[in-house]
C-alpha cells in the first residue's frame, strides 16, 4: 500500500523507526526476590519486535529501595546482575530491527508499603487517591510529606536506574511522570498542596519533574533517547482531570518542549476521547503546544483508529492489543477486523502464564 502511514519510517533523532507503531510499557509483576522478570516476560518483549514492533518499552522500572515500589515484583535496573539480565534482551530487540527503551517510575502516593524495603510512602502532599489499591481492595496509606531530603534521595534513584540503563544498552530512556505516580502527583493541584518552591503555581509543581529530566540526561548521552510520559489520569483517580484546563496542560508541554528530551508520550484512556470539555484531542491539543515528536495511545486497536490517531500523533502505542495478540502488528497491515480488548481481559498479564 502506498502513503501507508502506520508503516512509514520516522525519524526519532538519530533512530529511523521502521514504522510508527510501538509496545507500551506494561508491567508485569514477575520479579521478586532479584528483581530481574521472568525469562517468558523478557522473551516476550522480543517477540514482539520479531512480530513487527518498532519501538519496545519495559515495564516501569523502579528507582530506588526506599519508597518507588508500588507493586509486588517489579524490576530494577541498578545491579550488575539486573544489568546483565537486560543486555541479551536489548540485544535481542535491536537485532530485529526495533529500538528498545526503558521506563522507570516511581509510584508516589501509590504505594504498597510492605513491599518497599524501608517500608515508607512519599508524596508531595498527605493526601491519599480516591479509590482503593486495586490489587489489594484496601485503601492507600496516608503519605508523608516529601522532604528535601527525601527530593535528592528520590532524583539519585531515577539517575542510578539511568545509567543501568544505559550500560544494559538501551537506546533510549523515558521519565513515567504519568498516571498519578509520584511525578504526576507533582504536577497535578489535586495531590500536591505543597506551599514551597515545589507547590502552588504551575511553575514549581513542574520543577520536580524538571529536576528529575535535568539530572537524567547527564547520564543519557545525546546518542540515546530521553523521553518524558504524561497522562491527565491516574490509576487510583479515574474520574478526576489531574490537570485543571487545557491552558495548564499546554503551560505543562511547553515546558517539558524546552527540556533536553526527544519525545513526549501522552497517555490517555481513549485516544479518541475529546479532553478538557473540549471539542479536541488529547493528542490535538498537546500537538498544538509543542513540536517534538509525539506518541499516543488508549483504544488504538484496529488499522483505522491507528490511522486516525497518527492524524495528530507521530508514534502509537499499544499495550492491550499487543499485550494480547502477538500478531498485532501484521493484522493491523493487513486490516484484518481486531476486537477491542477490555481491562480485564489484560489481567492475564500478572499471572504466570507465559504469553504466546
Ligand atoms: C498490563 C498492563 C500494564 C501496564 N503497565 C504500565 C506501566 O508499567 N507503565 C505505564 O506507563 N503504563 C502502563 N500501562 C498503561 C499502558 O501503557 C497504556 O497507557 C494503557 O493501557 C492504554 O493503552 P491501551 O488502550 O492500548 O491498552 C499498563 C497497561 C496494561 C494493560
Amino acid at each position: 500500500m502506498t502513503n501507508d502511514i502506520i508503516f512509514s519510517p520516522f525519524k526519532l533523532k538519530n533512530f529511523t523507526l521502521k514504522n510508527r507503531i510501538g509496545v507500551a510499557p506494561m508491567t508485569r509483576m514477575s520479579s521478586p526476590g532479584d528483581s530481574i522478570p521472568r525469562q517468558d516476560v523478557l522473551d516476550f518483549l522480543v517477540r514482539r519486535a520479531e512480530n513487527g514492533a518498532g519501538i519496545v518499552y519495559t515495564e516501569a522500572i523502579v528507582t530506588d529501595y526506599e519508597s518507588s515500589q508500588g507493586y509486588p515484583g517489579q524490576a530494577r535496573l541498578i545491579t550488575q546482575r539486573q544489568i546483565e539480565a537486560w543486555k541479551p534482551v536489548v540485544d535481542a530487540i535491536r537485532k530485529e530491527g526495533a529500538i528498545s527503551i526503558m521506563q522507570m517510575f516511581h509510584c508516589g502516593r501509590m504505594a504498597w508499603p510492605e513491599i518497599n524495603p524501608a517500608n515508607r510512602v512519599i508524596a508531595p502532599s498527605p493526601i491519599t487517591p480516591q479509590q482503593k489499591n486495586p490489587l489489594t481492595g484496601e485503601p492507600y496509606p496516608v503519605p508523608d510529606e516529601i522532604s528535601r531530603f527525601d527530593i535528592e534521595h528520590v532524583i539519585s534513584g531515577f539517575v542510578e536506574t539511568a545509567r543501568g540503563a544505559v550500560e544494559a544498552g538501551f537506546d533510549g530512556i523515558e521519565v513515567h511522570g504519568a498516571h498519578g505516580y509520584l511525578i504526576s502527583n507533582f504536577l497535578s493541584v489535586y495531590s500536591n498542596r505543597r506551599t514551597d518552591a515545589y507547590g502552588e503555581s504551575v511553575e514549581n509543581r513542574y520543577r520536580f519533574a524538571h529536576e528529575i529530566i535535568q539530572a537524567v540526561r547527564r547520564v543519557v548521552p545525546p546518542d540515546r533517547l530521553l523521553i518524558f510520559r504524561i497522562s491527565n489520569w491516574g490509576v487510583a483517580d479515574m474520574e478526576v482531570s489531574l490537570f485543571q484546563d487545557r491552558s495548564e496542560w499546554q503551560q505543562i508541554i511547553k515546558m517539558l518542549s524546552k527540556e533536553p528530551i526527544d519525545a513526549i508520550s501522552v497517555s490517555t484512556y481513549d485516544y479518541s476521547a475529546k479532553a478538557f470539555g473540549t471539542d479536541q484531542t488529547m493528542a490535538q491539543i498537546t500537538r498544538e503546544a509543542t513540536d517534538l515528536p509525539l506518541m499516543i495511545c488508549g483504544k488504538i486497536y484496529d488499522r483505522a483508529t491507528a490511522e486516525d490517531a497518527l492524524k495528530h500523533a507521530d508514534i502509537i502505542l499499544s499495550a492491550k492489543s499487543i499485550l494480547l495478540n502477538p500478531n498485532w502488528v501484521e493484522d493491523i497491515r493487513q486490516s484484518k477486523e481486531l476486537r477491542l480488548y477490555k481491562s480485564e481481559d489484560a489481567n492475564v498479564a500478572y499471572t504466570d502464564e507465559p504469553l504466546p
